[in-house]
């Protein structure tokens, strides 16, 4: 979910904006057709306009698409863009593209479902000559050496707050990644690439690899650091990394279970893996450190996963397994009724009051019946003007 501070942060990313700007005057000809997902407040639509393209597909699911169309429409590119309310995965259109751009990447290209909906966006829409901006994604890590990130992971749990014992919320703090930006002073080793993302050959959203490096000095590893260098085009793109300005990504900081003193020359390997499941990535990496003295002599050796990043999760993915069969909770049934009784085309004020009268210890009144019915025809109903076309 973003936020018009968060779509302003993405836009005042100078590198980032201006990377995509270079890459889209780059690719555009005149007879351009173009793709954008995740348009947000419309930028890269009006660029693609502004290096010629002759129309641009706008699709976004949030209501910053309003804001977007405003923009466009402010900036005399109104009937240039078509712009499309919902998610790229819904979206069939009259003509197959030229060019698909997108930035729907998180802290990394494996947010949410992005990858997926890239693959699908390229089999689905692209034309077979089409280009993809960004082109491809190589994700890079490096062994850091970074108390002030590891600590968010292990003190709150650790320090006996008010004299209590919370050190049972340390299995699954360690076992989580958070957005930390790295310093290149923390690194311990030069950074490698573990994967790469080829947008135009990539056909899975699962992704793994591996990495190794031999300590450069003696320190501390207290996790890995990722981030990614993109390629948009052809002498177009940039580095979230330790290495250049910080962008709005940032890093991402991978703990270790314990923190890892180490000397110079020693092994340090990391595998890597990102699992896509259902709309979420389950993150698991392992890592083994080698004494430089003895290939036998293993330092240390964890096995790490945001599986167990959470108690609820265990549960949650039980319940998104193709076998699950499953049976609604009080709150589905309710959503059930509103949605059985929408497409029957009912009013809210008597959706309300059915749902009162069928669930009269759920709401307190009619107003919080409607208001609750309110939001299910903002997120599922057709506005006027949609419904006056069918
Ligand atoms: C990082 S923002 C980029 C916004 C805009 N392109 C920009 O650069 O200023 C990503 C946007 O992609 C949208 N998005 C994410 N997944 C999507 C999907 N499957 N289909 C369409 N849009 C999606 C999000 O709602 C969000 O607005």
């Amino acid at each position: 979910m973003y936020d018009l501070i968060g779509y302003g942060g993405m836009i005042s990313d100078r590198v980032r904006t201006a990377s995509y700007a270079r890459a889209l005057e780059h690719t555009i000809t005149p007879e351009t057709t173009v793709l954008d997902i995740g348009t947000g407040t419309g930028l890269f639509a009006m660029l693609a306009c502004r290096f010629g393209a002759r129309h641009v597909y706008a699709v976004e699911p949030d209501d910053a698409i309003a804001l977007a169309r405003d923009i466009a429409r402010d900036n005399g590119y109104e009937r240039r863009i078509t712009f499309i309310q919902g998610r790229c995965e819904d979206l069939s259109l009259s003509e197959p593209v030229d060019v698909i751009v997108s930035d729907i990447r998180g802290v990394l290209p494996l947010y949410a479902g992005s990858v997926q909906t890239i693959i699908d966006a390229r089999q689905r829409l692209l034309a077979p000559e089409g280009v993809l901006i960004p082109l491809r994604d190589r994700l890079m890590a490096a062994p850091v050496d970074a108390q002030d990130l590891y600590d968010k992971h292990a003190s709150p749990w650790m320090s006996h707050p008010y004299d209590l014992d919370m050190r049972a919320a340390q299995r699954y703090a360690k076992n989580t990644w958070h957005k930390g930006r790295i310093r290149t002073e923390q690194l311990l080793a030069t950074p490698g690439c573990w994967a790469e993302l080829d947008y135009a050959t990539v056909d899975s959203p699962h992704v793994k690899g591996h990495a190794s490096w031999l300590a450069q000095r003696c320190g501390t590893v207290h996790g890995v650091s990722v981030w990614f260098e993109t390629e948009l085009a052809p002498g177009a793109g940039f580095s979230s990394g330790p290495d250049h300005p910080e962008l709005v990504y940032g890093n991402a900081f991978f703990p270790l279970s314990e923190p890892v003193a180490v000397a110079e020359g020693d092994r340090i390997a990391l595998a890597m893996r990102a699992d896509l499941v259902g709309e979420e990535y389950v993150w698991s990496w392992r890592t083994r450190i080698q004494s430089a003295e003895s290939a036998q002599d293993i330092k240390a050796a964890f096995d790490q996963s945001s599986f167990y990043g959470s108690p609820m999760f265990a549960s949650e993915r039980h319940k998104r397994a193709a076998c699950h069969r499953p049976s609604l909770t009080e709150d589905g049934q309710v959503a059930l009724t509103i949605l059985r009784l929408m497409s029957e085309r009912h009013k809210l004020q008597d959706i309300a009051q059915q749902i009162c009268e069928r669930f009269p210890h759920r709401f307190s009144d009619w107003s919080a019946a409607l208001n609750h019915v309110g939001r299910f025809s903002g997120d599922f109903s057709k506005t006027p003007s949609e419904s006056r076309d069918e």
